[in-house]
């Protein structure tokens, strides 16, 4: 079920409800009456394939409020406004979204949006901490411009965000646990770039997209997230996370260092180069006549090696591995290997090649703890593997 309330953000319900269907979901779209003013409900029919209705009186020998709710799978609310979010918390039942919601057995995420006054006002806080008592996931919003051209706090997530987010309530079995909340991470994401001249460098295929996912799932678990974020696959910046953007191993590093001050956990997914070139020309290299000068390298720092060297008490430290096996062993092989010579408390090993964790939606693989606990992780979304990942965090932590 698809409920989508009366804001501005209303248009973008289109675009997740577009990304549903084509992951192959079956979807209903329960606006409200409000909604409709902004997106009308033919826009909804075509893209779900399915009828359309507001309240409680059309299809009544259907009973449909119950039928809906029962059948449900997964409810995503998008835009929650902030009326909606108090007719929810208050268990309200005027229209046919809001006694739909009271019927869902299933797990039910809210995506709000609304002015930052609005969403920080007492009673809207009230009413969230009301719905996540009860198990509800409501999500942060984005910080950003909003209608007019005021910005903070209130913008919808991105559609891709939440329909990873609700990908994830339906593969976990168990809601997102708000047990991150106090606590301080640190994430760094995508790959290095490695200048050669003003328009050429040293990259790699990394899409940031595991990165993006575990600092999406921590700000959602309550986590204080800053995200390193190197060179990624255009993604957009998580919802209620800071993000700082760099280009170098370099400014990766500088970067991870003044952020990791004071944090509970530090989680290094970037795929760093290891080398660099040993001089950066000024100018665009020319192509001249005959075969260009060789490159010289030289290595870059480990970040991760750094990091457990300056490592403070009680912080937790996760790298990640990204693995092909070769003569000399497997990839769980070269895992063991790395989790002793980095010295991080847990590792994320990736078997990697032929269409393996890069540049794809899903991802898999074990982690490997320092107290020599090894567990597999299963095929699943990358959201899916930055869960298990902040269980084993959250775990270490408390
Ligand atoms: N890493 C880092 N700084 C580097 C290289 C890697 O912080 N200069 C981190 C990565 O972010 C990852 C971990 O180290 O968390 C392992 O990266 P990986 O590329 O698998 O390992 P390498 O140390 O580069 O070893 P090798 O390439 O020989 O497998």
């Amino acid at each position: 079920m698809l409920g989508v309330a009366g804001g501005i953000a209303a248009y973008k319900s289109a675009e997740l409800l577009r990304r549903f269907t084509e992951s192959g979901h079956s979807v209903r779209v329960l606006p409200t009456a409000a909604a409709l003013e902004f997106v009308g409900a033919a826009t909804f029919e075509a893209l779900s394939g399915q009828p359309v209705h507001t309240g409680v009186f059309h299809d009544v020998p259907a009973v449909p409020h119950v039928k809906l709710g029962q059948e449900a799978d997964l409810v995503v609310v998008a835009p929650a406004t902030a009326d909606l979010l108090a007719r929810a918390a208050q268990g309200r039942a005027d229209d046919l979204l809001t006694a739909a919601l009271l019927t869902a057995r299933c797990p039910v995420l809210f995506a709000p949006a609304m002015h930052t006054e609005m969403w920080e006002h007492p009673a809207t806080r009230a009413n969230v901490e009301l719905l996540r008592s009860r198990g509800a996931v409501v999500l942060e919003p984005a910080s950003g411009r909003l209608t007019g051209k005021d910005t903070g706090p209130g913008r919808l997530p991105d559609p891709a965000e939440i329909a990873e987010l609700a990908r994830l309530l339906l593969e976990r079995a168990s809601a997102l646990p708000r047990d991150l909340v106090g606590r301080r991470v640190v994430v760094s994401a995508g790959g290095t770039r490695e200048a050669l001249d003003p328009v050429r460098f040293l990259g790699n295929r990394s899409s940031g997209r595991q990165g993006y996912a575990l600092a999406r799932v921590a700000a959602q678990r309550g986590a204080h997230v800053t995200l390193v974020a190197g060179h990624t696959a255009d993604l957009a910046d998580p919802a209620a996370v800071d993000v700082v953007h760099v280009g170098s191993a370099l400014q990766m590093r500088e970067a991870m260092h003044a952020a990791v001050k004071g944090a509970d956990a530090v989680v290094m997914a970037a795929a760093v180069a290891d080398f660099r070139p040993v001089s950066l020309v000024g100018h665009k290299i020319k192509k001249g006549a005959g075969d260009p000068a060789p490159l010289v390298l030289t290595q870059n720092p480990d970040i991760l090696i750094e990091l457990v060297g300056a490592r403070e008490t009680g912080q937790v430290v996760v790298g990640f591995a990204a693995e092909t096996g070769d003569d000399t062993g497997d990839p769980l092989h070269h895992g063991r290997q790395k989790l002793a010579r980095k010295g991080v408390d847990l590792l994320v090993v990736n078997a990697v090649g032929d269409g393996l964790a890069f540049e794809v939606a899903d991802n898999a693989g074990w982690l490997l703890g320092a107290d020599g606990s090894e567990t597999v992780l299963g095929s699943g979304s990358k959201a899916l593997l930055a869960s298990h990942l902040w269980d084993a965090v959250a775990a270490r932590l408390s």
